[in-house]
């Protein structure tokens, strides 16, 4: 205890006073333990709550592959709501500058989220962002090559790079999990067309949504009936084509739709009914429903 009218010494103080052996232990040394413990404490909150990283970057400042500029806040929600992001997703930011993206998933839209950055000093800066922002807990940034990283855990990809760093990128981001969702700030992937966009002022940003592979030939059979038919589909990325073949009679595939691994068709029969196919693709086996008349029979398709 401070007794009154007594100050609280700062240690060179309680150093420069001469010691007088009149005076009890006690009162000198409560001070002391007094400071010692709050000085301990402040040590305890700056490791457990390190002071924020003052590492200013600058707008246009060099990258590895691409400089630094940041997506807008506002481009950055539409982006993520425009891929659906939820709290059942995982979000990777490749090259992830200040965080805005990864930060903007996880404390607006639940999500656990990533980020990969080269500059290990905006690796850090990103972190920190996501302290000052009280997500830490549900974002990782963390320093390296996005061409090194790993990130196929992901189901939402976002990047804001260069044309030629999105075509060298597009491979690897075809081969993830059907129905991954990829959202590009500016730019596109060359010949995957986007399947959406969303605008904000005068900028742009492009959403894919990662195809099954579907190419080939495949026996089509309803379930209960075992009645079967040759399906053979072309795809270029999300784009599909193709025809049914009935007892020797080749039909065209009328509008034909692939949405991750979502496949839907309509062909006509040879009894002339309209058939409506609806299936969900896990490599070579589909099973889905055909509607037909107002009823809909269970069907399953392999590829040969
Ligand atoms: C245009 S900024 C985009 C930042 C952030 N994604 C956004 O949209 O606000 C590109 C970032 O990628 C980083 N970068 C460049 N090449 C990289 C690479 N090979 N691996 C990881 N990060 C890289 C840069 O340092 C920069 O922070």
């Amino acid at each position: 205890m401070v007794g009154r009218g007594q100050k609280l010494r700062c240690p060179s103080q309680l150093k420069a006073r001469p010691l007088n052996p009149k005076t009890p232990m006690k009162t000198s040394f409560k001070p002391s333990l007094k400071l010692a413990t709050a000085l301990l404490a402040t040590l305890l909150i700056a490791c457990v709550n390190p002071p924020a990283n003052d590492y200013q970057p600058q707008r246009g400042q060099s990258g590895k592959d691409v400089i630094w500029v940041p997506t807008s806040p506002e481009l950055v929600r539409r982006m993520l709501t425009m891929a659906k992001v939820s709290s059942q997703d995982i979000v990777y930011d490749l090259g992830a500058g200040d965080g805005i993206i990864a930060i903007t998933a996880a404390k607006q839209f639940g999500a656990r989220a990533y980020g990969i950055e080269y500059n290990p000093q905006m690796a850090l800066h990103a972190q920190s962002n996501a302290r000052a922002a009280g997500v830490e807990q549900q974002v990782s940034i963390r320093q390296g090559d996005i061409f090194e990283e790993k990130f196929d855990e992901a189901t939402v990809v976002t990047l804001y790079l260069l044309p030629h760093l999105n075509l060298k990128l597009r491979p690897t981001l075809l081969k993830m999990k059907p129905g991954t969702r990829i959202v590009s700030h500016a730019f596109d992937m060359g010949e995957w067309e986007a399947d959406e966009k969303v605008s904000h002022e005068y900028a742009h940003a492009f959403l894919w949504v990662v195809p099954s592979a579907v190419q080939g030939t495949w026996t089509l059979q309803e379930v209960d009936s075992k009645a079967q038919v040759q399906l053979e589909i072309d795809q270029s990325f999300q784009r599909i084509g193709g025809s049914v073949t009935e007892k020797g009679r080749k039909t065209p595939l009328l509008g034909a739709e692939l949405r991750g691994d979502k496949l839907a068709f309509r062909y006509m029969g040879l009894d002339q009914q309209l058939r409506s196919i609806t299936a969900q693709v896990s490599g070579n086996r589909m099973q889905g429903v055909m509607t037909l008349q107002g009823g809909q029979l269970p069907i399953e398709a392999t590829r040969r």
